[in-house]
């Protein structure tokens, strides 16, 4: 498993957020091992729930463990297989989300994003992780199309009518990165 985890101080960045938006049905896309699912389900009020979605299904067995081990699985629904499927379906389930917290294939960002706003009600924080990548994504002629999709992501964050945002660029554990934070209007 690839050490994408979240940092301990960005965990507990992303638990306060949750906290004082007072949630109740947070979207994680990218459930790796759990960690930032078990850190955000530790943060939604009484009976709420948080789903996240991972195609990996390897890694869907060990965020299991890791849910179980932490007694969150009654507030978990991991959704096995492609985020954007998985985002149509919540859509038409006439889902919406306090928080989504966007954190998959860096590719896909701006697909993600789009899913997320059919997702979102007036208030809806949408936070996305890794925006910054040591500074890589300010360069227009990077190859990675990681880097370009982030590229693209800003962009559309930026010039979304239905969003205000800002990024909010974090060194640590996780070295020199970032988070966009946006706010439906
Ligand atoms: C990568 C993805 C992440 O979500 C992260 O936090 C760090 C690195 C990556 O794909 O390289
Ligand atoms: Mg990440």
């Amino acid at each position: 498993m690839p050490p994408h985890n979240i940092s301990a101080t960005q965990g507990k960045f992303l638990q306060i957020i949750a906290q004082m938006i007072n949630t109740k049905a947070i979207l994680e896309i990218g459930t790796l091992g759990a960690y930032s699912t078990i850190v955000l389900g530790r943060a939604l009020q009484e009976n709420g729930q948080i789903v996240s979605l991972e195609m990996n299904s390897e890694w869907v067995k060990v965020a299991q463990k890791n849910i179980a081990i932490a007694k969150l699985s009654n507030k978990v629904d991991i959704r096995e297989g492609l985020a954007l499927k998985s985002m149509v379906d919540l859509s038409k389930e006439g889902r919406t989300f306090d928080l989504i917290f966007i954190d998959a294939n860096k590719d896909q960002n701006p697909d993600y994003l789009l899913a997320a706003l059919q997702l979102s009600r007036k208030g809806t924080v949408i936070v996305a992780d890794n925006v910054i990548r040591e500074g890589a994504i300010i360069d227009e002629t990077n190859s990675d199309q990681r880097i370009q999709g982030i590229r693209r992501f800003n962009d559309l964050v930026a010039q979304h009518p239905q969003l205000t945002a800002t990024t909010l660029q974090t060194v640590g554990a996780k070295g020199y990165d970032g988070f966009t934070l946006a706010l439906v209007k």
